[in-house]
């Protein structure tokens, strides 16, 4: 490994595999979407904050990134597919648009359908916006062979207030365009998509099994196959999640919020929290055979809600929310909170996803 990749090893150690983790961001801020500097005293990590100068407006859109046909930045080129992730990632109330891009004949190999690898010059892009106008594109090129993060650039750009040019940021950027949105750092990207991201094992996350077996949108498991992107055609009945609907909501909803840390997977580092793994597996033939089911449903957590010290929770505890250290950490920002970063708002729709789980779902032994 060269020393770059080190230097991303040791902070990607410190970060979502150490159960000690504080972010080693020194000033701007973290994560996917809005917000953070949180580590886990809960104190905010100063940001450089708001009223940051746009400067003189960068390159024009288009040719920066290299995804657009036209100078406005409307139109996608012929070869890039639109895609979505069937589970979402909640970013704060910001949307999002994602892109690929696969080089001329050459297709995933996707054996191991949990672990999907790309060929080199695959090309992924996603782009953040908040009531219409676009924030933040961040990029993923593979430029070696191989598996894992490091064999990917990873690289953010911030949108011009008028939308037809974009500035790379290294540094990471808070508060873009007095949205409260902010932009990670480029180190940074590799404390999620990296091997202590517990996803999967070459850095992609939504990308997969689970998250493209579907038949909402245009790119899918199917399309994938009749296109000839695959080593192998991967059907939806393998990334189909058992249950019933309660549980398959909110296992969807875990792999894709909380997956990328509390990964089985990458076996670079245990998942962290004592090893709770929250990333839904392929090919599961029954619910208890899902990481969720084997770390959280009725195991002990090592976490006790500071309000009430002297009573020890259940991971998971059926039939009992308040009782369950998963959805009781969900409802917290600041010190405490799950997501550990890129989220200062709780997700209202996505902790009653879980409660309705853990009140109502079933719970087979
Ligand atoms: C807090 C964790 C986190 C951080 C930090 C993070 N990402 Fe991601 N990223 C994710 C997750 C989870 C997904 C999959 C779900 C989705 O597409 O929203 C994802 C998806 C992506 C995708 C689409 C391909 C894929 O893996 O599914 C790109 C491109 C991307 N991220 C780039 C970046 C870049 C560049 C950075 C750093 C500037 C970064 N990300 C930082 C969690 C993170
Ligand atoms: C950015 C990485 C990251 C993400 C994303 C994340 N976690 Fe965590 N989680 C951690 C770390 C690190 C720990 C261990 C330190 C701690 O307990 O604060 C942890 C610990 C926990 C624990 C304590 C387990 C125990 O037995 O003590 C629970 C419960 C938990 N996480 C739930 C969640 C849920 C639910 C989500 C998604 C909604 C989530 N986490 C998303 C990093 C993350």
């Amino acid at each position: 490994m060269n020393r770059t990749g080190t230097l991303l090893l040791m902070l990607v150690l410190i970060g979502c595999g150490d159960d000690d983790a504080t972010f080693p961001d020194g000033g701007t801020d973290a994560g996917e979407g809005t917000d953070s500097g949180i580590d886990d005293s809960g104190t905010d990590a100063g940001e450089a904050d708001a009223g940051i100068d746009s400067g003189p407006p960068g390159p024009a859109c288009a040719e920066a990134l290299g995804l657009y046909v036209d100078s406005t930045c409307e139109n996608v080129g012929p070869d890039i597919l639109a895609y979505s992730p069937r589970f979402w990632l909640w970013s704060d109330a910001t949307d999002k648009e994602r892109f690929i891009r696969f080089p001329e004949g050459s297709v995933i190999d996707t054996r191991n359908r949990d672990a999907w690898v790309f060929p080199v010059g695959t090309k992924i892009w996603k782009t953040f916006s908040l009531d219409g106008r676009r924030l933040e594109t961040r990029v993923m090129e593979k430029t070696e062979s191989g598996t894992g993060a490091f064999n990917w650039q990873f690289r953010t750009y911030r949108w011009s207030e008028d939308g037809t040019s974009v500035t790379e940021v290294v540094d990471g950027e808070s508060n873009v365009l007095d949205t409260g949105h902010d932009i990670p750092s480029q180190a940074m990207c590799v404390q999620c998509h990296g091997p202590a991201g517990g996803g999967s094992p070459d850095g992609v996350l939504g990308f997969g099994t689970i998250q493209l077996a579907h038949e909402d949108t245009e790119t899918n498991l199917a399309t994938l196959a009749e296109l000839e992107l695959v080593s192998e055609t991967v059907t939806n009945d393998e990334g189909a999640i058992p249950g019933d609907e309660a549980t398959v909501a909110a296992l969807g909803y875990l792999h894709a919020n909380c997956g990328h840390c509390h990964g089985p997977a990458n076996g670079a580092v245990p998942a962290p929290g004592g090893g709770l793994g929250l990333w839904v597996e392929a090919e599961l033939g029954d619910v208890t055979e899902s990481a969720v089911f084997r770390t959280a449903v009725r195991a002990m957590a090592g976490w006790r809600d500071p309000m009430s010290p002297e009573t020890a929770l259940q991971r998971v505890a059926p039939g009992n929310p308040e009782g369950s250290a998963v959805y009781l950490r969900m409802g917290i920002r600041g010190a405490g909170q799950m997501p550990q970063i890129a989220t200062e708002v709780v997700h209202t729709e996505g902790l009653e996803v879980i409660e309705e789980w853990i009140r109502n779902g079933t719970f087979p032994d």
